[in-house]
């Protein structure tokens, strides 16, 4: 019988054709390569340029997958913030590795990040806390991030009740939110191009020279 609810989805027949990935072209270090492809993208205007697919793996390896803002990236890692008591804090807390995986397909391209994975410290995490929007800091007082809720109702409650808690005053940074820091330990640019015959491009920490990186190109 037809399921009703069963749907194929489209095939885009996008042609992948929006430019190429050479070797020679490509940074020595995969966080320079990084810059230069993240200019081009924000220069396309995206919703959310910062938006990345972070995934970690319980305890088990049953993995599980969100989006998250990337706040900074730098020679040490790629960082975001969240909150610790999250589902993904507590798979993060059992196994400290995560993968993130950048989705910048109206330029037909992809960066996918591997490493362990660190907590920020105190001093950045207030940083960044205190460049935050207040509705933004009182919504995250206000909220047991990924916790079962009985309905929205209770979400709003919570704000108020935090929103009156700090009247007047600054919103410190809960006790129970903090930034991640995925320490890249493989980095790979993908450039789709014509016919699949895609270019991917693997970063990998030399062995002997972990400063230094080795770069693979990788079948399509
Ligand atoms: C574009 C976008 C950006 C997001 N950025 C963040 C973020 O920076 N931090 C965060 O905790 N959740 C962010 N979220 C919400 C997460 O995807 C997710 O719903 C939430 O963190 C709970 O995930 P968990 O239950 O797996 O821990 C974002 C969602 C979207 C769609």
């Amino acid at each position: 019988m037809l399921d009703p609810m069963a749907r194929d989805l489209p095939t885009m027949r996008t042609a992948y054709e929006h430019g190429v990935l050479r070797r020679a072209d490509l940074a020595a270090d995969p966080i320079d390569q990084f810059g230069t492809w993240f200019d081009q993208w924000t220069a396309t205007a995206p919703f959310d340029a910062a938006a990345v697919v972070l995934a970690t793996a319980d305890a088990v390896g049953r993995p599980s997958a969100r989006y998250v803002l990337c706040r900074g990236v730098d020679a040490r890692g790629f960082v975001f913030y969240t909150n610790e008591t999250s589902r993904k804090a507590e798979e993060l807390a059992t196994n400290p590795h995560a993968a993130l995986c950048f989705g910048w397909l109206e330029q037909a391209r992809q960066v996918r990040v591997e490493g362990r994975v660190a907590p920020v410290s105190d001093a950045e995490a207030d940083a960044y806390w205190v460049s935050r929007p207040r509705g933004s800091q009182l919504g995250a007082w206000a909220s047991d991030q990924s916790e079962v809720l009985a309905g929205r109702d209770d979400l709003e409650r919570q704000l108020a009740e935090a929103t009156a808690r700090f009247d007047g005053g600054d919103v410190p940074r809960p006790a129970h939110w903090g930034g991640y820091r995925v320490e890249h330990d493989a980095v790979e640019f993908w450039q789709g191009r014509a016919d699949r015959l895609h270019d991917r491009f693997r970063y990998t920490r030399d062995e002997i020279e972990p400063a230094a990186w080795r770069i693979d190109r990788l079948a399509p």
